[in-house]
């Protein structure tokens, strides 16, 4: 649609990991602004060699926005790492765009948190031991965007699964908050860090919470850098409901005793443009 400007997820990094959307959206694209910073540059060989591409790393929301005003019936694509929606500083941007009546549609990407689960080849959410995740960060030199009952020392007063975004630079707070007074945690629990999850150069330690530190200075990187925290990353012996035969649902009645293993069904006729 011309004029509309597309809000796209470009995953994780690996080029193979945007959805059949997000490349529509490339494909048509008049200009594009991408985030150079956190996405590889083979992804704009799916863009028009016509098309204006803008770097965004060197541009303030000003500048993003100027493009958007410069083109009011052009095809837009933003392009942010992952998904969107997450740590994406995204909403300023619809905001304008409502204010301006321009259309907009968001296309959501594989997250950074999933691909690191993925590398970890590990659920997150395994039932008995941990059913939330919490996807959250520590506060750099942008303390004030921390809401203050958001710390995560809150979050570790729960327990579940932590994922920890944009914290490399402070190995050593994310430790402290973890740790704090009332935590669920030990020094013991398992935690993971991983860097550049689904890129060629990915890396993973894998350690516990008082081990943290030490794996993001051995990894020497705090950019593209992920903490995993929780029991799910060692959690043996665990079998959830869904698949177990005396445990019925709409898809599949309880069949104690009998085979479970089910007739194939013809695939439904789908097509994928
Ligand atoms: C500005 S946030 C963007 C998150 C993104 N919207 C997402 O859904 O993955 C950047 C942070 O995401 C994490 N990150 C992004 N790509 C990553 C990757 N390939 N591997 C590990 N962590 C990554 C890091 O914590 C990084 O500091």
């Amino acid at each position: 649609m011309a004029g509309l400007i597309s809000f796209v997820g470009a995953g994780p990094g690996a080029v193979d990991l945007l959805t059949l959307r997000a490349l529509d959206r490339l494909r048509r694209a008049d200009v594009v602004v991408w985030a150079s910073s956190l996405i590889p540059d083979e992804v704009l060989e799916f863009v028009s060699p016509v098309a204006e591409v803008h770097d965004s790393a060197s541009m303030t929301l000003e500048d993003v926005l100027e493009v958007f005003e410069r083109h009011p019936s052009l095809r837009i694509v933003r392009l942010h790492s992952g998904d969107p929606t997450l740590y994406g500083a995204i909403q300023e941007q619809l905001n304008w765009c409502l204010e301006h009546g321009r259309a907009v549609e968001v296309v959501p990407g594989v997250s950074s948190v999933t691909a690191c689960a993925a590398l970890l080849g590990r659920e997150l959410t395994i039932p008995g031991v941990a059913q939330s995740v919490v996807v959250t960060r520590v506060a750099g030199r942008t303390q004030a965007s921390m809401p203050p009952s958001e710390q995560l020392r809150s979050y570790a007063a729960l327990g579940g699964t932590l994922v920890i975004l944009l914290s490399g630079a402070h190995p050593e707070r994310v430790v402290e908050e973890l740790l704090a007074p009332g935590s669920a945690f030990t020094p013991d629990t398992p935690a993971a860090v991983v860097v550049r999850a689904s890129w060629p150069e990915e890396r993973l330690v894998r350690t516990t919470i008082a081990g943290i530190t030490d794996a993001v200075r051995a990894l020497e990187a705090s950019r593209s850098l992920t903490i995993v925290v929780g029991e799910v990353l060692t959690a043996t012996g665990v079998r959830s409901h869904l698949y177990s035969p005396v445990f019925s649902h709409r898809f599949r009645v309880r069949s104690v005793g009998t085979s479970t293993v089910g007739r194939p069904r013809a695939r439904p006729k789908r097509s994928v443009r």
